[in-house]
């Protein structure tokens, strides 16, 4: 398949990239770079280095005509949506209408976006949060996700464009940057390789759904030929404490002090995880990779750079 993934220099995206090249399929990557890497870009893949806003985006369109549209490109920092909603919704509502656009205009068939499974149903009153769940995003980030999943839908019905959304979890693993959703494996990879503090904000009984970017890939390559009309759960049906993060990262990275506690952070929810029985049902996609096993290579990865 000829396969268009924005945002392909990125951690969740360039995984991707990776794994589609190594099935056989054609990869052309958009990525503006803004947190994109280099490092991170599959030789195998033409790179077109620029916005999703870009009115060049026509012509990438034209030139590569893709199959699939795999749209990975975000503002993905929450806490900036809080900050500067103008600008979020500027990249995550109105450069993925110009992208479905270009995906009706030149006969895409169908469209994989990456949504958030921890940000669009809020603090969840039912754990797992199921499909069903009542959507109440609390930040402008997650209200971006819900209006992609509902244009894709709209555009479903409008023109016949095909789709799968996957909810993600918070995702962890090789390449993973502090900015994201699952930054906290991150910030403490770094801090602990660096004999810093390591600072956990409230309790940190908060519980979030880590899932490893090797499971996402897998279920990147599974929605290309399933899930159509979808809109699923990435998970684990697990929580993970953040005080559990720690004491596994601790003993894997040998790190010798005690965290710090700080005061509990605005707006943070304090539970969510997701259920995976449609993932199962639609995708034949579960989780294989358990936190430990997980946290194991993702500090690998770290200790390495
Ligand atoms: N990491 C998580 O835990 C998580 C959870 C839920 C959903 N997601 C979603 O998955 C996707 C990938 O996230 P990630 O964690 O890999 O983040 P990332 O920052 O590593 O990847 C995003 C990529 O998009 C590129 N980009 C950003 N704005 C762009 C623009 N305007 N035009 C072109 N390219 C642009 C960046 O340079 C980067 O390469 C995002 O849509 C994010 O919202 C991530």
């Amino acid at each position: 398949m000829r396969i268009l993934v924005t945002g392909g220099a990125g951690f969740i995206g360039s995984n991707i990239v990776d794994a589609y090249i190594e099935a056989g399929h054609e990869v052309a990557i958009i990525d503006n770079m803004s947190s994109g890497k280099e490092e991170n870009v599959n030789p195998r893949a033409r790179l077109y280095k620029m916005d999703i806003r870009s009115p060049e985006l026509d012509l990438v369109f034209a030139k590569e005509k893709p199959e699939v549209l795999n749209h990975h490109a975000a503002q993905i920092d929450v806490r900036k949506s809080v900050d500067d909603p103008v600008f979020d919704a500027n990249v995550n509502i109105v450069g993925m209408l110009g992208l479905l656009q270009a995906s009706v205009k030149h006969g895409v068939e169908k469209v994989i976006f990456a949504s958030s499974g921890g940000a669009i149903y809020g603090e969840p009153q039912v754990l797992p949060a199921g499909e069903q769940t009542a959507l109440d995003p609390l930040a402008p980030y997650g209200v971006a996700k819900v209006a992609g999943e509902f244009y894709l839908s709209c555009y479903h019905a409008l023109h016949g464009l095909n789709y799968t959304a996957l909810r993600y979890g918070n995702i962890y693993g090789p390449r993973q940057d502090p900015h994201g959703e699952a930054g906290v494996i991150a910030i403490f990879c770094e801090s602990m390789l660096s004999d810093r503090e390591v600072k956990i904000f409230g309790t940190g009984e908060q519980l979030r759904d880590y899932v490893y970017v090797g499971d996402v890939v897998a279920a990147n390559v599974l929605a290309l030929e399933k899930g159509d009309g979808a809109r699923v759960n990435i998970g684990t049906r697990k929580g993970t404490s953040v005080n559990e993060l720690f004491v596994i990262l601790k003993e894997v990275l040998g790190y010798g002090k005690d965290a710090v506690n700080y005061p509990p952070r605005h707006g943070e929810l304090e539970k969510t995880y997701l259920d995976d029985a449609l993932a199962i049902e639609v995708l034949g996609w579960k989780a294989q990779v358990g936190i430990e096993r997980g946290l194991e290579q993702t500090a690998a990865f770290f200790r390495d750079r």
